[in-house]
């Protein structure tokens, strides 16, 4: 029997047209209000991280773009503009995890205190979102807390607080690492009318990421959100392909697609034509999100043990 067993991996791109997100958008906007009013939906986010400030050497993540002239970095008036890595782990090779983008500045004249106005943009997520803090950060201490004051995409309308603490400093150079711990509430995630929410698609697949691309076949069957507390959906689509050998047979999946995260795995429970007692698994990462239209085209590899 074993002879018969082929395995299949092949790339296609899912391109959606979507009112879906609309809808969410939608519901976000009516959800705001009643959060605000009642309160209850808020969640809070823990974030760890590592923030990579290199000032020295032959390159720095910042540069000084205001001051008194003839003055050390740390004199009152310095303003720099940073766009500073930050990782997973303490070593700046640890694995990137986002950029903090934006500026600090000298706002004490007997202190070394900093304004930091600044954006933490993370790249976890299949859509980039990215929190803002500002506020006051008295570098000496051991322990800083610094406001986060808003945010975009899943993070919008953030209050939370940021934690930071100096991992290592090289005064000679100014280079420092500093551990965050961000603690973020934010009104996020799908409302009790959001949730149950369900559609019809019957989306192209094609060979590469753009519209034009080569069709190969179409994505038809339902996603729902099947989730409370996070963006979850419940998959059960048939992908009929319409090329080749392939075409007139179709893969059935049947799985759990949290669309915020980077990949998504889905099982492949079985298929029809050439994918007959198909077991697989599909693995998605959106590539292009239109926070607008709600439009999406998200990558699929697909494996699949078929005989
Ligand atoms: C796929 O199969 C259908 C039905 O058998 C046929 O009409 C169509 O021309 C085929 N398409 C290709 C590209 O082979
Ligand atoms: C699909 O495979 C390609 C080539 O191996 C890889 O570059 C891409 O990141 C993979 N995408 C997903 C969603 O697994």
């Amino acid at each position: 029997m074993a002879c018969f067993l082929s395995f299949t991996v092949f790339t296609l791109f899912f391109t959606h047209f979507s009112i879906f997100f609309n809808t969410i958008n939608g519901v976000f906007i009516e959800e705001v209000v009643e959060d605000i009013a009642i309160k209850r939906d808020d969640k809070m986010t823990h974030l760890h991280f590592y923030f990579h400030d290199i000032v020295g050497g032959k390159n720095p993540s910042v540069v000084r773009i205001a001051g008194p002239p003839d003055s050390f970095i740390g004199n009152f008036g310095n303003t720099m503009m940073a766009d500073d890595l930050l990782t997973e782990g303490p070593k700046p090779t640890s694995k990137l995890v986002g950029k903090a983008q934006g500026l600090y500045a000298m706002a004490a004249q007997n202190d070394m205190a900093l304004l930091m106005v600044m954006n933490f943009v993370f790249l976890e997520v299949s859509i980039m979102e990215c929190i803002s803090i500002l506020g006051r950060n008295a570098v000496l201490n051991d322990q800083r807390e610094m406001p986060i004051v808003g945010g975009n995409g899943f993070f919008r309308f953030a209050r939370g607080y940021a934690l930071a603490h100096t991992i290592s400093a090289d005064f000679s150079t100014g280079d420092a690492i500093v551990e965050y711990n961000v603690y973020n509430r934010w009104a996020a995630g799908p409302s009790k009318r959001s949730f149950g929410t369900t559609m019809m698609a019957d989306d192209p697949l094609t060979e590469g990421p753009e519209a034009s691309s080569k069709l190969v076949g179409r994505a038809q069957g339902i996603y729902a959100l099947a989730s409370q507390h996070d963006i979850g959906l419940l998959v059960v689509m048939n992908f009929a392909f319409l090329k080749g050998i392939y075409n007139g047979s179709a893969l059935s999946i049947l799985g759990r697609n949290p669309i915020l995260d980077r990949v998504r795995e889905m099982p492949i429970v079985g298929g029809s034509g050439v994918f007959r007692y198909a077991r697989g698994y599909a693995l998605a990462k959106t590539v292009q999100f239109n926070q607008k239209t709600g439009n999406a085209v998200v990558e699929y590899n697909v494996s699949v043990l078929h005989f």
